[in-house]
């Protein structure tokens, strides 16, 4: 029996569900139940009636699942796929911040730890952001934390004042606007798409900016010839899937990156073997202690509503 077929029977005897990110390798991705930006995920494992979630992300988003399951078991392939951006917010220091904006409301993207959504009001996603940032009375004003490149697009898009925590994903700062301009020249006819991760002066320059889901749906229903894509390059694989006839290229890293486009090495520790391992030994578990996962379920049951 191969490796994916180990699993789906596994999967099936454990009445386990596999939940993927678009970031995630494509043979993790076929192998899953369901494939999904981070709001989709959530929502994915909020619903799920599966005893077991094998969640082939982050740790930040199987914590998430795990808050929103305490009695399921929640299991993640590598312990060690964490994420820049949530490191970048350590809640000793955002505790500080916080008491020194009294009476702000605290919106967090979902990228952060459990101990920081616990300190949170309302938790949302790159796909609700603006909406969530809205649903907030004009006149209280708002600390927005971690990612200040999403914190600072949803200001502008937006026209509210937005006081920002100085956190970033290093995947998204990878980009280079000098090599994504001169690719832009040498593919005459194409657009430019990106996250909102990205810095300011790349999302200046697209065409259309939006959640992983988001950039999947805009390039479906806008079919181009070229489509050059600013996000994590394993978004290529579900994309391509979806406009086969469409040639899209990933958008370039800077010269010092590790890769010529941009890759995010925390998730893609993990593999499809260790998918098999944590599925059949049902470790690494995710915990979270409860009083944490009690505070932390709040912001983010307030996002799923919102998100209706
Ligand atoms: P979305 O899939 O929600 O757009 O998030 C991207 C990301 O960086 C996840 O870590
Ligand atoms: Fe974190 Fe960036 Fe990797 Fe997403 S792409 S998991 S934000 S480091």
């Amino acid at each position: 029996m191969s490796l994916k077929e180990n699993i789906l029977r596994l999967k099936k005897e454990k009445n386990a569900v596999i939940l993927a990110h678009y970031y995630q390798t494509p043979e993790i991705q076929d192998v899953a139940d369901y494939v999904g930006d981070s709001l989709g995920l959530s929502q994915k494992a909020a619903e799920t009636n599966a005893d077991m979630i094998v969640f082939a992300g982050v740790h930040f988003m199987a914590e998430t699942a795990k808050i929103l399951n305490p009695n399921k078991m929640v299991v993640l392939p590598d312990l060690n796929a964490g994420c820049s951006l949530a490191d970048s917010c350590p809640p000793d220091a955002f505790k500080v911040f916080k008491e020194q904006h009294p009476n702000h409301k605290v919106i967090t993207y979902i990228n952060c730890s459990a101990e920081i959504k616990a300190m949170s009001d309302i938790v949302c996603t790159s796909s609700n952001a603006l909406k969530i940032v809205e649903s907030v009375p004009k006149e209280t004003p708002i600390i927005f934390a971690p990612d200040k490149n999403l914190g600072h697009y949803i200001s502008k898009v937006s026209g509210r004042d937005l006081v920002l925590w100085n956190g970033a994903c290093i995947v998204h700062e990878a980009f280079s606007i000098d090599k994504l301009l001169k690719l832009f020249q040498e593919n005459p006819g194409s657009k430019i798409i990106a996250h909102p991760e990205s810095e300011a002066h790349i999302l200046d320059v697209a065409n259309y900016i939006g959640s992983t889901a988001g950039m999947i749906n805009y390039v479906k229903a806008h079919p181009k010839e070229k489509y050059i894509v600013a996000t994590e390059a394993g978004i290529l694989h579900k994309m391509q899937q979806e406009v086969p006839n469409t040639l899209l290229i990933p958008a370039p890293a800077q010269e010092n990156n590790t890769c010529a486009c941009s890759e995010c090495a925390f998730m893609k520790v993990n593999t499809l073997q260790k998918l098999y391992d944590c599925l059949l030994n049902e470790s690494p578990k995710i915990e979270v202690p409860e009083t944490i996962r009690k505070q932390a379920l709040i912001p983010i049951e307030r996002m799923l509503e919102l998100s209706k």
